[in-house]
């Protein structure tokens, strides 16, 4: 295949993705996902929005101080300051990009912008000038592209390219688009640009009717190079499309597509754990491709005809992506180099000696009480120890719960609040709650829950039970996360996270307003 045949695979996971309701992320869990990303071989990276805040610049920073085999990008609306900050935050990357963007519809720039067509395109000159004198790789965004009037996407386009954008990104920003209408959309720009063979044009498709992933095989078919998408499809409402169906569907129907990617398919399943444990996004068990039901033949039919040739029911192979490496890989008498070397395997690559220390021991400690640990059961773990390098403002120190038929449950614990140990008690609805309350009784934070939600993470009754919980209070929303085979000690735990997440003002989400 030449590489006219090559779709680009953006991921925007650490920046549309984050926008999602809750699933901030801290940046040591951002450079986590981007070692994953990159050990997937995803093309572009984009790892935020540099000028959204300060924790948003250090993430991108070090996402571009640390990945070499990916290109790392950073948003920026088609304003100076903006443009200037990501080129700051870009500065140590192997390979940067600028992303920079404007409205282009006709109700975003009456409305949102308040701005004259001919003003937009402008701006979007004068910005994509502006990035280039920067960084010789921009890519420019029509926002809401998939509402916006051809004539003045070609007129935009155009004047963009001839600026130096050598990426033009054709949002689908609300997930308006059908299929057959938006592949028409990319064909005529195309067709009607003179200048459009200087550029690689790309899809950014939202999932608000479903489509996303359809809209965007249906651009790479009229011939769009770049797909933006994001791991476990997650992204701002119903999301983006999903990395994973992007790319297997691609991988799969190559005799009708014809075109390849260049990522390692065998990595999708753990980068699709990773970021859903640490966003508290668990995958529905009916999700293409990472759900656990996704290669799970139920009906005797299906189960005979898979046994005689595996074909009969399965388009692709479990292996492919990542499934069935789940083997017993250590128990409590392996050792601390085992345990490294296997993490590694798994692309969970610690940041520093004392986070390895920190998740061997939960690691003896978990081998003590479930004599199998699976790969989820290291993923989550690691998950667990670097939680625990939030600094802890509370922090559980023991737990009692009583729950028995007919009777109120009751939990009694002590938890340290800033190293000072505390009593405390509480009765609920069942042991859970009981245990919520009694948290806070001394936490009294004045935070909603607005999600509780327990995983078992590998087969069997000794599982390990994953739990989130999501807090919100003033507008702020963070999502805490904890691991143990008992879910009572899980739920503390997770509960516990997300209080001293929104102690220390972490993972809150920056929302920055359009230009
Ligand atoms: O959905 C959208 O339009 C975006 C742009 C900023 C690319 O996320
Ligand atoms: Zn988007």
């Amino acid at each position: 295949m030449s590489n006219n045949d090559r779709v680009i695979i953006f991921d925007t996971t650490l920046r549309d993705g984050e926008q999602s309701p809750g699933a901030s992320m801290t940046g040591e869990e951002k450079l986590r996902i981007a070692k994953a990303l990159e050990r997937l071989k995803v093309d572009v990276i984009e790892a935020g929005f540099a000028i959204a805040s300060p924790g948003d610049f250090a993430a991108v920073k070090a996402v571009a101080d640390n990945i070499k085999d990916s290109t790392v990008c950073s948003l920026a609306r088609a304003v100076d300051a903006d443009i200037e900050r990501a080129s700051e935050a870009l500065a140590g990357a192997n390979s940067g990009r600028i992303h920079t963007f404007i409205a282009t519809s006709p109700i975003h720039m009456q409305y949102k912008l308040r701005m004259q067509p001919d003003q937009v395109i402008e701006q979007a000159v004068r910005a994509v000038t502006k990035a280039r004198n920067l960084c010789a790789d921009v890519e420019f965004s029509c926002e809401d592209a998939g509402r916006s009037e051809i004539d003045f996407l070609c007129r935009i386009i155009e004047a963009a390219i001839d600026a130096g954008a050598r990426t033009i990104n054709i949002p689908d920003t609300v997930g308006y688009a059908i299929p057959h209408q938006y592949a028409d959309m990319i064909r005529q720009l195309l067709e009607r640009i003179p200048n459009a063979d200087k550029a690689v044009f790309s899809v950014h498709c939202h999932n608000d009717l479903g489509l996303a992933v359809a809209n965007s095989l249906a651009a790479v078919v009229a011939g769009a190079r770049q797909v933006e998408c994001t791991i476990n499809g997650l992204g701002e409402r119903a999301g983006n499309a999903a990395l994973e169906e992007v790319v297997m569907a691609i991988k799969t129907r190559q005799d009708l597509l014809k075109v390849h990617t260049r990522i390692e398919t065998e990595h999708i399943l753990s980068a699709s754990r990773l970021v859903s444990g640490i966003t508290g996004f668990p995958v529905q068990p009916n999700k293409a491709i990472v759900g656990a039901n996704a290669f799970a033949h139920e009906s005797g039919i299906h189960q005979d005809g898979v046994l005689k040739h595996r074909e009969t029911y399965e388009i692709m192979s479990a292996q492919s992506v990542g499934w069935n490496a789940n083997k017993m890989v250590m128990g409590k008498h392996s050792g601390r180099a085992a345990f490294r070397s296997r993490l590694e395997e798994l692309g969970i690559v610690l940041l520093a000696e004392g986070e390895l220390n920190a998740a061997f021991a939960r690691f003896k400690e978990l081998a003590d009480k479930k004599h199998e640990i699976f790969d989820e059961d290291l993923q989550s773990l690691v998950s667990d120890a670097l939680a625990e390098d939030v600094q802890e403002h509370f922090k559980l120190v023991a737990l009692d719960v009583a729950s028995k038929t007919g009777q109120v449950p009751d939990a009694k614990l002590v938890l340290s609040v800033d190293g000072q140990e505390q009593p405390a008690s509480g009765q609920g609805s069942g042991p859970v709650d009981a245990t919520f309350k009694a948290i806070e009784s001394v936490a009294n934070s004045g935070a909603t829950l607005q999600l509780y939600s327990v995983n078992a993470i590998t087969k069997g009754t000794d599982s390990q039970g994953e739990v989130t919980v999501r807090l919100e209070k003033g507008g702020r929303i963070v999502n805490g996360n904890g691991a143990d085979t008992d879910i009572v000690v899980a739920s503390a735990k997770a509960y516990l996270n997300a209080l001293n997440l929104m102690k220390i003002g972490a993972k809150a989400h920056p929302q920055v307003s359009g230009v």
